[in-house]
């Protein structure tokens, strides 16, 4: 995945390009570098590790050239180092090469170009780009590019430099890139050109940005931004305006992201919500589905949910509730397992696809998979004109505003709020619910951000309650019914930011395995609202509680049975059975928030993670 920067100005770009890394350092942070031009060289500089350490080697050095490109690097091929980092050079220093991707035939072209006289000096895939480059070049970047590319296997995203040419090059094929001309922003800043993976990066700079698509390219001059096809091909592309705000990348007085991000979700829950529903109609507004809307749904009769890591959990959650207010059939599958299997889909059924970035690889094929077979493509996402985006027959924004820690928390809860209205309105539509049951569960769901701020209130005790759990080796989470993939949720969080062992299960199947791991020792965490399962879950504790187990549950505010069984008690306030899973969430994400802080773990970039995981 790798965040990768171009900049092409009127004055010296390192401390730009720096800070554009940074921006994007979520998306990988195993090594950065820098490659500057000057007349008649390049000036490298990469470092192993995070782009402060970057930052340090270069803090003495008299850089004022005022083109270059910089790297962060998520290490896919070749371990974590400083050769490894990126840019990669040809070896006769013509020409300079940043990558997003993966080159699938990289081996074979090293082959054929070692036997032309090349020498590598790395293990990494992207090198064999500045030589295959280099093969063309006769002066003109542009078009040595466009002949190496054709040579290309994979998905890739590039940034070329050459000092003879004095331009730069982006590629998309696969992940994403953007351009745009920088507006005299900030003081100091200048005018000029710039191409990076994300509107982080550039949104100093500029708002108004294009969007490469697969099979574009971008010359970037001084004051000119030039978009062509692989053939050469001008191209005309609509500009994207931006209205992110740039504070709203920033940290505001917490001390981390993620810590930021779980307090937000009062505010992005209502941002995901707003303007998505007709309460005293007992009716749902999504516009946005109106492509597929036209025949009620009754050209359906399957749902297939895919999505990965966080967003597969939303997805479990999608099935609950599309069964309970429709008469479809619902499947969920992992985007990495459903691209490689035969999955019965045609064009009866509706997908649906879940990606906070918009640029998971495994989701993205498993969507193409989906659209091949004939499905009806509809995401669910919060990075607008992602690609996911792009690619849909419909897209339900989750609208919650840019998500920089690498543990989702915000874009889960709103990927849950989305659900529930799109559930909503199939059972609107189909008229499998009526309007006063739509309307009664709308008049919860508005409620939601403020409910959400009264469990957000119980941070302290958390926090305080977390200490006591931080040398602990495994723990068992456990949920039933639409709870279960809340416990799923819970346990990966844990695991994700404190390197903790933990499982999520559905508290029925307890007695078929995971109750021999009982003991003293391994805390069970427990979701028990009042709903058709209550009792039984109740049961599954006592039988935790036999075996000596500690049981920490959250609870239905006003549950008072539940003291008699757990050790200690948590509670959220009592909704909806559809609507417990975003109350439930919120005390998951703080305790293993604060177990992770209590450790000293990174918590916004865990170790061997990353955001946006844009490879297989
Ligand atoms: C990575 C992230 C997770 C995220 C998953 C899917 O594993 O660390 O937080 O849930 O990718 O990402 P997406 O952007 O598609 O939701």
């Amino acid at each position: 995945m790798c965040g990768i920067i171009g900049y092409i100005g009127d004055k010296p770009v390192a401390p730009l390009i720096i800070d554009g890394l940074k921006k994007m350092e979520y998306r990988g942070y195993d090594s950065a570098g820098i490659a500057l031009l000057t007349e008649n060289d390049f000036i490298v500089h990469r470092a192993q590790g995070k782009i402060k350490v970057l930052e340090k080697l270069i803090a003495d050095e008299k850089l004022s050239m005022t083109i270059g490109v910089g790297h962060t690097r998520w290490a896919t091929h070749g371990v974590p180092s400083e050769e490894n980092a990126h840019p990669h050079r040809d070896d006769k220093n013509k020409i300079v090469v940043v990558q997003n991707g993966i080159i699938e035939n990289f081996l074979e072209l090293k082959d054929k170009l070692r036997k032309l006289g090349h020498e590598f000096s790395s293990q990494t895939d992207t090198e064999v780009i500045p030589h295959l480059i280099a093969e063309y070049f006769e002066g003109d970047l542009p078009s040595a590019v466009r002949k190496a590319i054709r040579e290309l296997k994979g998905a890739f995203a590039l940034v070329v430099a050459s000092w003879e040419d004095q331009r730069l090059v982006a590629v998309r094929e696969g992940p994403p890139m953007i351009v745009g001309r920088a507006e005299n922003s900030r003081d100091g800043i200048g005018s000029g050109t710039i191409a990076a993976s994300d509107i982080a990066a550039i949104l100093e700079h500029t708002r108004s940005v294009y969007f490469l698509d697969d099979g574009e390219m971008a010359v970037l001059d001084e004051d000119s931004i030039e978009l062509t096809d692989f053939d050469g091909n001008a191209i005309e592309k609509e500009i994207t305006k931006i209205t992110w705000n740039p504070i709203q990348a920033q940290k505001d007085g917490y001390q981390h992201f993620m810590q930021k991000e779980i307090f937000q979700q009062p505010e992005s829950l209502r941002d995901t919500i707003i303007g998505r529903f007709d309460l005293e109609a007992g009716e749902i507004i999504l516009d946005e589905l109106a492509p597929i809307e036209k025949e009620n749904y009754s050209n359906f009769n399957h749902v297939l949910l895919t999505a990965c890591g966080t967003a597969w959990h939303a997805c479990l959650v999608g099935k609950y509730l599309i069964e309970k207010f429709s008469d479809l059939r619902v499947e969920v599958d992992y985007g990495s397992e459903l691209r490689y299997r035969d999955p019965k889909i045609d064009e009866r059924t509706l997908f649906i696809s879940i990606s906070q970035s918009g640029e998971t690889a495994d989701t993205l094929a498993a969507n193409r998979t989906a659209k091949e077979k004939g499905g009806t493509l509809v995401s669910i996402c919060n990075v607008v004109g992602s690609t996911i985006t792009r690619e849909s027959d419909a897209v339900i924004y989750t609208r919650c505003g840019p998500e920089i820690g690498v543990a989702s928390t915000k874009a889960f809860t709103a990927q849950l709020a989305v659900l529930v209205l799109l559930a909503l309105n199939i059972g609107r539509v189909t008229g499998k619910i009526s309007k006063d049951k739509c309307r009664e569960i709308l008049q919860e769901l508005i409620e939601i951000p403020q409910l959400v701020r009264r469990v957000l209130k119980q941070d302290a005790d958390l926090k305080e309650f977390s200490k006591h759990y931080r040398d602990k080796q495994d723990f068992l989470y456990l949920g039933r019914g639409i709870n279960y993939p809340i416990a799923l949720e819970g346990a990966l969080k844990l695991k994700e930011i404190s390197y903790i062992h933990a499982e999520g299960y559905p508290a029925g199947e307890m007695k078929h395995g995971p109750i021999a791991l009982i003991s003293s020792e391994m805390p069970i965490m427990t979701l028990v609202t009042q709903n058709n399962v209550y009792e039984k879950t109740l049961s599954n504790l006592m039988e935790v509680k036999a075996r000596d187990g500690e049981v920490i549950a959250i609870a239905d505010e006003g549950d008072e049975r539940i003291g008699e069984v757990a050790d200690h008690v948590f509670h959220v306030p009592k909704v909806s059975e559809v609507l417990s899973p975003i109350l439930l969430t919120i005390p998951l994400q703080l305790f293993a928030y604060h177990v992770a802080v209590h450790l000293g773990c990174d918590v916004d970039q865990p170790r061997n993670l990353a955001k946006s995981v844009t490879v297989e």
